[in-house]
């Protein structure tokens, strides 16, 4: 790797691999295919695994794009039984009130296939919750304010990556938003900066039931202008 500053700002030689037109069609064929399968469950095996299969997915994570690079997300690992019992209950609660007073008619329809309620075991059997949180801005030393840019859009994309690498670590995942989530930088006393973003309990699969879903086809979201 050669480095060298250009207009007083260090920079570093970038040679991305080359594949064939062939090696292409191949990868990104077999790439989609593995994707394909990734699905949401609500339902998780207990078995233990070793944290450093959780810390490859967030380092994983961590290598997407962001607004001016701030990387402006914190990614909590909560395994402690009393923690995530404490998160499971404080969902629950939100959720009891989302399903019974705050969704309307047409939410709960459409999560009527998906067979959701306000019951959240899977908080409690998940041996880890990765609860993302998004940093609005940083405190500097001075304590300043200092912005973060683009910030749904950079953990967003962050989140996909994070879920790729469960993915493709044979593990499976739930993208939760129990909301308002603000209950989580409570519970794990997260700084003024921090907001909730998504809780992802993840764990080893179990057989189970996933709704029937239609992904959509190709020309139902792709528009080509050529
Ligand atoms: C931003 C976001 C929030 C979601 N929130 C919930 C949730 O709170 N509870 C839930 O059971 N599923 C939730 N899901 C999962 C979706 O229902 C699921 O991704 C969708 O039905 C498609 O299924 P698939 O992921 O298996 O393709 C959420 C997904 C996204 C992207």
């Amino acid at each position: 790797m050669k480095d060298k500053i250009i207009e007083g700002h260090p920079y570093t030689s970038y040679h991305h691999f080359q594949f064939s037109a062939k090696e292409m069609k191949e990868r990104s064929e077999e790439f989609y295919e593995w994707m394909n399968k990734r699905r949401t469950v609500r339902e998780f095996s207990s078995e233990d695994f070793d944290i450093s299969i959780i810390e490859n997915i967030i380092k994983a994570a961590s290598t997407a794009p962001s607004g001016a690079n701030k990387q402006p997300w914190t990614f909590c690992v909560v395994k402690h039984p009393a923690i995530k019992k404490k998160i499971r209950e404080a969902a629950e609660k939100e959720e009891y009130e989302s399903y019974n007073k705050r969704m309307s008619e047409e939410w709960l329809k459409d999560l009527a296939p998906l067979g959701t309620n306000w019951q959240k075991p899977f908080l409690e059997t998940a041996p880890y919750l990765i609860v993302v949180f998004k940093r609005i801005y940083e405190i500097e030393a001075g304590g300043h304010k200092h912005q973060n840019y683009y910030v749904p859009e950079s953990v967003g994309i962050a989140c996909g990556f994070l879920l790729a690498a469960i993915h493709e670590a044979g593990l499976v995942a739930l993208t939760h938003t129990p909301s308002p989530m603000n209950f989580l930088a409570k519970i794990l006393n997260r700084p003024e900066n921090e907001r909730a973003f998504l809780l992802v309990p993840v764990g080893k699969p179990v057989e189970t039931y996933v709704p029937k879903l239609e992904r959509k086809m190709l020309d139902e979201m792709m528009v080509v202008y050529k």
